[in-house]
């Protein structure tokens, strides 16, 4: 017999399931509980709230576990690339060699954007910020590609779609940059791989050789890893309710790019940086900028610490940790921030502020430095965030519309006036 829940409300007892993962994870499903008691849930943040089944990621925030398709990120980041990655998130299983060729040369069929593009992005002032490019170039595609806006049309339509976004979404983003700085566009290169190719679009210029920097192109391979999926989190939900609607694929990826752009989301690790040249300017008392962070009165966090999810160490953090220190020896880069970073650590790291409310570096916190180091401009990092969830948010989509999941709508509680009669202006 499955155990079941009970709660009463007005005297009588009423049962839910409870339904299990299989890594153990509990919940009790209330999907009748409006249709048999006539109440809802309320939970502010979905603090508590599972929105979905899914088999794509598992993270478990007390251990620090994080799983993509059961295998985990430690070992996905030491052995994979980011295309095998995007195909198992996507797919449920590891390719074999040859389904990743196959892959491999369809993104790369696509990796140009059409021609008319390019005066889209003439229009945009230098200092647009490229995550607002990004996003609506993103959507944009979808006036390129009218057969795609019904996202059902057919099983093939759907793989190509997923496709172009994988392919387009670095071109675009180097074009986002290449813009900012009013150079011209460098068209991909498909002998290339996806992380050298970026890198080339985003480095190399008309009039001289750009040669890729293999320490460069791995540690990218590495961050792009790490941010490939992670479970319900604000862009994703994001995604699966905007795609809940069946809006076309490029309409609802550009809203999981909004969603990302928040500082208290991806956009974290341009904060972070920029937190961190800041405590370096001030004469880098890292004990002043901890005790701001404490105080209540003032309005400043310390950017990348606390996760709502990761309530002892994120395991990414960890990793890129130690990626960051590799990439800055082997490139011969000796950064003060990375000094100020440690120092930050490992003061906030023995506070009792941070260790009551479990607050702990997360996968921001490092991911800047590395960015820096390879020489990724700060407001690009977020637009890298983006490039590196996106098969995530196209898989957690893929998943949302095979399972016919309906339409995403909470209810509310309404806590404003009762009924009352309009009032003539002139006596207001
Ligand atoms: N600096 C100082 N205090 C903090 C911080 C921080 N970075 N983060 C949380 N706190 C404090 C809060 O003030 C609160 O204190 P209180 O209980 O005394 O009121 C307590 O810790 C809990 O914080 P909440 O904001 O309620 O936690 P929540 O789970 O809602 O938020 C979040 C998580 C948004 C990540 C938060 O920790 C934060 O703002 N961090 C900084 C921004 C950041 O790094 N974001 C990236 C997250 S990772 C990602 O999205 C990829």
């Amino acid at each position: 017999m499955s155990e079941l829940a009970k709660i009463e409300l007005d005297g009588k007892v009423y049962e839910f399931p409870v339904v299990v993962g299989t890594e153990n994870e509990k919940a009790i499903d209330i999907s009748k509980l409006r249709d048999t008691t006539g109440y809802i849930t309320l939970d502010t943040g979905y603090k508590n709230t599972g929105a979905t089944k899914s088999s794509i990621t598992f993270l478990d925030g007390e251990e620090g576990i994080l799983h993509y398709r059961g295998y985990s990120i430690e070992e996905l980041a030491e052995k994979a690339t980011f295309l095998e990655v995007a195909y198992l998130l996507l797919n449920g299983e590891l390719p074999t060699q040859s389904e990743l060729d196959s892959f491999g040369s369809s993104i790369k069929k696509h990796t140009l954007v059409h021609e008319d593009m390019k005066r889209f992005f003439e229009a945009y002032p230098a200092k647009a910020h490229p995550m607002g490019v990004l996003s609506s170039m993103i959507c944009s595609l979808s006036t390129f590609y009218p057969e795609s806006l019904d996202p059902h049309r057919s099983k093939e339509m759907k793989e190509l779609t997923m496709h172009r976004l994988l392919a387009k979404m670095p071109t675009l983003a180097a074009w986002a940059y290449k813009n900012s700085i009013r150079h011209p566009f460098m068209y991909p290169n498909n002998d290339y791989d996806y992380c050298s190719n970026f890198l080339h679009m985003m480095y190399a210029m008309p009039t001289e050789e750009y040669k890729v920097d293999p320490v460069v192109a791995a540690a990218l391979n590495k961050l792009l890893i790490l941010h490939a999926d992670h479970e319900q989190n604000c862009s994703t939900s994001t995604v699966r309710i905007v795609g809940s609607s069946q809006a076309n694929l490029y309409a609802t990826i550009s809203a999981g790019i909004s969603a990302l752009w928040g500082p208290l989301h991806g956009g974290a690790n341009q904060e972070v940086i920029e937190m961190l040249e800041q405590i370096h300017n001030d004469g880098g008392d890292v004990d002043k900028w901890v005790a701001k962070a404490k105080d209540k009165e003032d309005p400043f966090r310390l950017m990348g610490f606390g996760h709502r999810v990761y309530k002892n160490f994120d395991p990414r953090a960890k990793i890129i940790k130690k990626a960051c220190d590799d990439v800055l020896e082997k490139m011969g880069i000796n950064d003060p921030m990375l000094a100020i970073a440690k120092r930050l650590e490992q003061v906030a790291l023995e506070d009792e502020y941070f260790k009551a409310r479990n607050l702990y570096p997360n996968v921001d916190f490092y991911s800047g430095i590395i960015y820096k180091a390879i020489g990724i401009p700060t407001e690009m990092f977020t637009v890298m965030f983006a490039i590196g969830r996106l098969p995530g948010w196209i898989s957690q989509w893929k998943e949302m519309t095979e399972n016919k999941e309906p339409i995403g709508r909470p209810r509310q509680i309404y806590t404003g006036y009762t009924s009352r009669s309009f009032v003539e202006i002139t006596k207001r």
